[in-house]
């Protein structure tokens, strides 16, 4: 075995770029090129779990990352992590355990994904973001001195406020007819959402570098290189169908209520507040011009709201 960097989530929306980029970049690297780079995921079945096999020095493991102890760390010299992870109530609980785990085996860094940083502060009315603010406060403690870690973020992703204009120039296509554009967004506040892929490859180039420390401890703010308002994406969507939207609705969080009202187990009212992750992006507390000097300089972000559609159109 070879000492190894871990990629947690790897078939997910940040992973997936972490995963394609790392073996680049370290093939040069003085320090890290006999690393193995060791990719998780639940199923080695799923399609994208198949397209990570696919990538060469990559290898691939069955293993849910909420069950890995610090002995199946040290087992498999594990030196370097990255971890997205799930954001259900149950986040705090499940990374916070993983990163203990973490600390125990001895590893020497870790890249976490956040999320939107006016978002993460003690007293946030939405459960996760609260919950990635107390695992940073975690990470901070004297008593985690001994791992290096950098907590990326990034603002909302693209599939979040893209999705449901995709789907009505989809179902416009088809039939004819459009439905109501419902839209995260407010119509004219901007915001800098991001592309995943460009977070993954930011976090692929901490954890390549020689030495990590100059990042240790930082939480580094992720928007795309431009903003959008949900006029913005209107338009966007009146120039592929050639005609005006009819019914649109801004601040659309209909969806997290129906979700909520869905549940049959667990607290709705935990659910429920995840309407409230929205609202500083509506204040215009998150534009691009947000972004951490740091991330500008090492890998500025490069999608945008139009290929991002274009992307969505094509599948
Ligand atoms: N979505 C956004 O707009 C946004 C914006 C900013 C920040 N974030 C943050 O991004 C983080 C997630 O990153 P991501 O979007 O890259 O990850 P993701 O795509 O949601 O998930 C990554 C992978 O984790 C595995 N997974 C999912 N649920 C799991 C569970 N309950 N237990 C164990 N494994 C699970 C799945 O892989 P397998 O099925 O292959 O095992 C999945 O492909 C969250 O903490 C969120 O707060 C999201």
């Amino acid at each position: 075995m070879a000492p190894t960097i871990l990629v947690v989530g790897a078939t997910g929306n940040t992973g997936r770029s972490v995963v394609e980029t790392l073996p680049k970049l370290i093939k040069d690297s003085k320090t890290l090129s006999q690393h193995r780079i060791l990719a998780l995921t639940r199923s080695k079945d799923s399609p994208a779990a198949q397209k990570l096999a696919a990538i060469p020095n990559v290898e691939l493991a069955e293993q849910n990352w909420i069950e890995i102890t610090a002995e199946w760390l040290r087992k498999h010299e594990v030196q370097r992590v990255f971890i997205a992870s799930h954001n259900e109530p149950t986040h705090f609980a499940e990374e916070g355990q993983f990163l203990n785990e973490a600390l125990r085996a001895g590893l020497q860094y870790v890249v976490r994904i956040s999320t939107t940083n006016a978002n993460v502060v003690a007293d946030f009315p939405a459960y996760y973001p609260r919950s990635h603010w107390a695992i940073e406060q975690m990470l901070e403690q004297p008593e985690y001195k001994a791992m290096q870690w950098t907590s990326l973020q990034p603002n909302v992703f693209f599939a979040f406020v893209l999705g449901q204009a995709a789907e009505l120039i989809k179902q416009y296509r088809k039939t004819g007819k459009q439905g109501s554009l419902g839209l995260l967004l407010d119509a004219d506040a901007p915001v800098g959402v991001i592309d995943a892929w460009d977070v993954g490859i930011l976090a692929a180039h901490l954890l390549a570098r020689d030495d990590t420390s100059a990042y240790n401890g930082k939480r580094l703010v992720m928007n795309g290189p431009e903003d959008l308002s949900g006029r913005q994406i209107v338009e966007m969507v009146e120039k592929e169908i050639g005609v005006k939207v009819e019914d649109v609705k801004f601040r659309d969080v209909s969806f997290i209520h129906q979700w909520a009202d869905s549940l049959t187990k667990g607290s709705k009212n935990v659910i429920r507040s995840i309407e409230h992750a929205a609202v500083t992006g509506w204040e215009g507390k998150c534009s691009a011009s947000t972004t951490s000097k740091e991330v500008l300089e090492l890998c500025p972000p490069q999608g945008t709201a139009k290929k991002a559609l274009e992307q969505m159109l094509e599948q």
